[in-house]
């Protein structure tokens, strides 16, 4: 007989989420139609500490607004981490920039900051942060290094809800950042994203922007006074995030804990690796991660059939984007090449049970026949 499914990811949704979406949904509209989303970026900004939010369809169409915002356009340069979600290039490309693909740090699995720095030419604008699968990117040298070169520092805190950077929460850093709260995020609205940033003047332009260019002051009715895009959130879906983040605390500490019941069954085997926490760092712990020692021989493209075999949703390691046919040859990272070839994602979600766990741990023990 075949073993129940294990999915790689789901939501925690409770009586709240449901009750603020049926409320949204019954009585959202009219003079009421705001009242979730305002309510969803307000606290969003308090949990950040301070500064401004702006729910969005994605963490996408916020990467891509802010980018917008600061006239990131042709001629301009960015530079990112060859290994990387699709959607962290994509408002590069479609704003007629050029993306730059550096090498990650084998730690952390982020940017390298030493890669990036060599990177920069004076056509560069910025550099993206991805705080990868919830692991913390090196932002003080980041930081550093954009400071001394006077471009910006982007964080892409979409995997990064609840990791903390030397006591700032990611996304806090940089001029702005972009959170996701797609349905396998450890807080979800279905699909959405949020805009952040500390900065007033850079809040203004994304409000102005994801308004279809309608400023808040707008002279008349319906006049935009620059060309926009239509990348909100719904009021139902900010219904959804209220809740979420009423318990958001809670959402992280049962990723952290799932994660740790994996290290304690994984950590001690042969040339396993798993998601590290460097000093000073906390992370969100989105997405458990398990890098197979170069020595075991053991790579991704046979673990995976054999975590299908057992029902298992196991999940590759981001390929380097400079792998993909659109950017092939732009680029060529070892650590980006080599990790990838031998990580995997593990399943975590909310509700995953010992059983489930013990059971993902064993597959991962039956390839290196520990
Ligand atoms: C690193 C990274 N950046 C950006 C995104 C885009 O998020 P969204 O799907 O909300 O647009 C994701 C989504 O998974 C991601 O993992």
């Amino acid at each position: 007989m075949k073993e129940a499914r294990i999915p790689l990811a789901k939501p925690s949704i409770t009586e709240l989420e449901v009750a603020y979406a049926g409320d949204a949904a019954a009585n959202g509209w009219g003079d009421r139609c705001y009242d979730y989303l305002t309510r969803f970026e307000a606290g969003f900004a308090a949990h950040m500490g301070s500064g401004y939010a702006i729910a969005t369809s994605s963490c996408t169409g916020a990467l891509h607004m802010g980018m917008a915002a600061m006239g990131i356009g042709p001629g301009d340069e960015v530079i990112l981490a060859d290994t990387n979600w699709i959607a962290t290039v994509s408002p590069i490309v479609h704003l007629g920039a050029t993306p730059v693909l550096v090498d990650i740090c084998p730690d952390t699995w982020c940017i390298d900051p030493a890669a990036a720095e060599k990177a920069i030419t004076p056509a560069t604008k910025a550099i993206v942060a991805t705080h990868l699968y919830g692991n913390l990117c090196d932002l003080d040298a980041l930081r550093a290094i954009a400071d001394r070169h006077g471009i910006a520092l982007i964080e892409d805190a979409a995997e990064a809800v609840g990791s903390t950077y030397r006591g700032a929460p990611a996304g806090s850093v940089g001029v702005f950042s972009g959170f996701s709260f797609h349905g396998s995020k450890t807080m979800t609205t279905g699909e959405g994203g949020m805009f952040f940033t500390p900065s007033e003047a850079l809040y203004e332009k994304v409000l102005t922007l994801s308004n279809h260019g309608r400023s808040r002051k707008e002279a008349k009715q319906f006049w935009p006074e620059v060309v926009g895009y239509k990348f909100k959130m719904s009021n139902i879906q900010a219904a959804l995030g209220c809740a979420q983040l009423e318990r958001v605390q809670a959402l992280v500490a049962r990723r952290r804990e799932i994660l740790h019941l994996y290290q304690e069954r994984l950590c001690g085997l042969p040339g396993i690796r798993m998601n590290p926490e460097l000093a000073g760092t906390r992370i969100g712990a989105w997405m458990p991660t398990v890098v197979f020692g170069a020595e075991s021989g053991v790579l991704s493209s046979t673990v995976i059939p054999v975590f299908q075999g057992r029902n298992i949703d196991a999940r590759v390691f981001f390929h380097p984007l400079s792998s993909l046919p659109m950017f092939e040859g732009l680029a060529h990272n070892p650590h980006a090449i080599d990790i990838a070839a031998r990580a995997i994602n593990l399943p975590s979600f909310h509700d995953i049970t010992l059983q489930e766990i013990d059971r993902v741990a064993e597959v991962v023990r039956s390839v290196l026949h520990a």
